[in-house]
């Protein structure tokens, strides 16, 4: 029991802690901090069929495009469309705080999503992801890889309560600058401080072995299409400025708020693959995200103001707009 003992324990404590701070009421969501959350040990899983799928999933996360990418070998298993791996994003294996963690998922879902317009599981999640930042299809939802991923993602929160408010959940945002995103300064900041790795044009480098890449592609034929997250200019530039250059962490930011707004900026000015029927997302406009890259919007402002900004007075008019509508 020794660890899983001290896990609980340790949650229990950490809840018991929140909830006496607060004052609160019994309905009110114990809090989580992750960013000093301790993740389970992969050593730690047993060869049982759960444990089994554990590791499936823990393989699908790290190897992605050598277990279900484009170009292995068993055509039914060819799910993801291009060759990124979960991880590149959700960075160590989805541990890394404000690196989209898969940390404490478990219990977040299901969950109301404006981009479906409904309520959605982790399972169609998961598959956003798959048909989005991995360009592919949706992995059947009584298959070994959905189960595998899902087997994952419990294993990973246990220990976090249900519906626990999470810090460290997600990516953590900039401060907006207070003017349009540059990506002619983006440009700049890529040539000095990102090519070294993701190459001069931003088409990554390949692994030595396999079908993956040592520096992931950031645009291209290969990376995620533009449905993805991360085109969103203040998704990527809250990830840029808390994980990259690689080995950068939340707490030691290397990029200023308006550098990694400008560097976000220009990589989402380059090509990538396009996904059709975009226009059927966010089914309420009123709920698409500010910065979201493609249209229709509820409001007149130019997609260009859309894709890079300024956000503010875009905010201010759709609230307007829904004060209007009461
Ligand atoms: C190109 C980067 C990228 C890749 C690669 C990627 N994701 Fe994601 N993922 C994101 C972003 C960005 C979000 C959060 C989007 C948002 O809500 O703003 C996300 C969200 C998620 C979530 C929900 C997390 C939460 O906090 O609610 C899950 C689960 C997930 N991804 C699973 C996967 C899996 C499994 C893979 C591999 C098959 C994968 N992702 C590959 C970028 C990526
Ligand atoms: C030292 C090498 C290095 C540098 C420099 C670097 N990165 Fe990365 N970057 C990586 C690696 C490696 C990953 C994938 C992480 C993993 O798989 O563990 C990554 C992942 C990413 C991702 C998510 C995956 C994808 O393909 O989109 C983005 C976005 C990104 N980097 C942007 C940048 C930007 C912008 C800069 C410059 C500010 C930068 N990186 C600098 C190595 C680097």
């Amino acid at each position: 029991m020794g660890r899983s003992f001290f896990v609980t324990a340790a949650a229990f404590l950490a809840v018991a802690a929140s909830l006496t701070s607060r004052n609160a009421t019994a309905a009110d969501p114990p809090q989580m901090d992750l960013t000093k959350w301790e993740p389970p040990q992969l050593r730690s899983v047993g060869d049982d069929a759960f444990g089994k799928l554990v590791k499936y999933g823990y393989a699908l996360m790290v190897d992605t495009p050598n277990q279900i990418g484009p170009m292995v070998t068993d055509p039914a298993k060819r799910y993801s469309g291009n060759n990124l791996t979960c991880q590149n994003c959700h960075l160590k294996a989805g541990t890394q705080p404000y690196a989209i963690p898969l940390m404490g998922v478990w219990g977040q879902f299901p969950q109301y999503r404006g981009r479906e317009g409904e309520i959605g599981t982790l399972e169609e999640r998961i598959n956003g992801c798959m048909e989005r930042s991995m360009n592919g299809r949706v992995l059947p939802l009584d298959g070994l890889e959905m189960k595998a991923f899902l087997a994952y993602s419990r294993w990973l929160s246990s220990g976090i309560p249900d519906g626990a408010k999470l810090i460290g959940a997600g990516t953590r945002n900039i401060k907006e600058p207070d003017r349009a995103a540059d990506p002619g300064n983006g440009a700049k900041i890529y040539a000095d401080t990102c090519a070294v790795c993701h190459g001069k044009d931003g088409l990554g480098q390949r692994a030595a072995t396999g079908n993956g890449y040592q520096f992931p592609p950031l645009a291209g034929p290969d990376s995620y299409n533009n449905g993805a997250g991360m085109t969103r200019v203040l998704t990527a530039a809250a990830f840029v400025r808390h994980n990259m250059p690689f080995g950068t962490t939340f707490d030691a930011p290397v990029l200023s708020d308006a550098d990694a707004y400008d560097v976000a900026a220009y990589i989402n000015s380059l090509d990538r693959p396009i996904k059709p029927n975009l226009d059927k997302d966010f089914p309420n406009k009123m709920q698409k995200p500010v910065d979201s890259p493609y249209g229709p919007y509820v409001d007149d402002f130019p997609a260009e103001q859309h894709k890079y900004g300024p956000f503010a007075p875009i905010r201010a008019k759709v609230r307007e707009l829904a004060a209007a509508r009461k």
